[in-house]
């Protein structure tokens, strides 16, 4: 049988004059999520699941779709085809060895949300846990609350039982000493020897260059039966102010998902996306019609017109940080968009491999 976050009822929240175990009984808590009539079965068979994420998430929109396919729900699979990303040391933009921020410590952001019953959860500024997105699945399975953050998420977690751990792996400490080092000639920090040489250093220049980008994993999916469902995890922006959360944990921002319509989620910088509702917005150009690539770049058409103050802007008066958008649509069709050209997202179907594609955009970037 499908499994669906609505299994497990919620705990309170129940309309007046009815106990939890009535509306139990009686079906109103889990009738939406379980009725999956014979007919809707048989369509489920002939339709394919499919699932669409950033660049970093092709083994994970893969193990999404298996997932979907298998009979888990779109917003579980999403969770745990986004659990190889926050696993992986290497991406250090999510989970277990995500770039700390400016004092070291690694605080992480997730959110996901359930087209079905349009319930959701979230965790911000997270530490001590690589799973973010598993928590933030706990607070929409065993809470009737959608956010919580801080301490507070930290020991919720706990609570539920996952495992407490350090994050800072040795190559994200290298790059924030680094990076500490070398920020500013009017602190107390100087170059340490051979830091400049090192190869963990070397590789995080060349990858992200001088700049302080953020990176994310969204993951967007619809199964067989036009159920939708998505997750975006992240560590957030390098070297952070403590306690700044971005739009990954924002419901709304850096993730919507409505069964009606489709999902969409973001990357990139999470402050931008939060000033246009991104999320939510890109999935409304979706129900006015548009397909999920031309939603995407409407939705950055009006962060463009929303970005305002000079210090975000290029000598053309373009945005001089990029932001992504991913979605799909009930139908299965995706589709993905960014503000500067050379973008990828990855995308699988039923009986296919994942694949990258290449997003649309709204500028070229200049040659090099
Ligand atoms: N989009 C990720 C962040 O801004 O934190």
């Amino acid at each position: 049988m499908k499994t669906t976050p609505t299994d497990a009822a919620p705990p309170s929240d129940q309309p007046e004059g009815m106990s939890r175990r009535e509306l139990v009984a009686g079906g109103a808590l889990t009738a939406a999520a379980l009725a999956t009539s014979g007919a809707q079965r048989a369509q489920a068979e002939e339709r394919s699941s499919v699932a669409v994420a950033s660049a970093n998430g092709l083994e994970a929109v893969g193990r999404a779709v298996a997932q979907m396919d298998a009979g888990i729900s779109p917003v579980e699979a999403a969770v745990h085809g986004v659990a190889v990303v926050e696993d992986d040391p290497d991406d250090v933009t999510v989970g277990y060895g995500g770039l700390p921020n400016s004092e070291g410590v690694v605080q992480l952001d997730s959110c996901c949300m359930d087209g079905p019953t349009m319930r959701a959860g979230a965790v911000a500024a997270l530490e001590g846990f690589r799973h973010p997105a598993q928590v933030a699945l706990q607070v929409l399975q065993r809470t009737t609350r959608v956010l919580l953050v801080g301490e507070g998420a930290a020991r919720f977690a706990r609570t539920i039982g996952f495992e407490e751990e350090n994050l800072l792996t040795e190559k994200a400490r290298k790059i924030w000493l680094y990076w500490k080092a070398n920020m500013s000639d009017r602190d107390d920090w100087i170059p340490g020897p051979g830091q400049t040489e090192d190869s963990d250093v070397q590789w995080f220049m060349n990858t992200y260059g001088p700049v302080r980008p953020t990176g994310t994993i969204n993951l967007c999916a619809v199964d067989g039966n036009g159920d939708v469902g998505g997750t975006t995890t992240t560590s957030g922006l390098f070297f952070k102010i403590p306690g700044r959360v971005g739009d990954s944990p924002l419901i709304g921002a850096g993730l919507f998902v409505d069964n009606e319509v489709g999902a969409a989620g973001s990357t990139g910088r999470g402050e931008s996306v939060i000033q246009i509702a991104g999320g939510h917005t890109v999935v409304e150009f979706m129900r006015a019609g548009k397909s999920p690539e031309a939603a995407c770049l409407a939705a950055l058409e009006r962060l463009v017109q929303a970005t305002r103050v000079p210090y975000l802007l290029d000598d053309k008066g373009r945005p001089s940080f990029n932001v992504k958008f991913y979605a799909v649509n009930k139908a299965g069709e995706t589709g993905s968009a960014t503000i500067w050209s050379g973008g990828r997202h990855a995308v699988c179907r039923t009986g296919s491999k994942p694949v990258h594609l290449d997003s649309a955009y709204l500028y070229e970037r200049d040659p090099k």
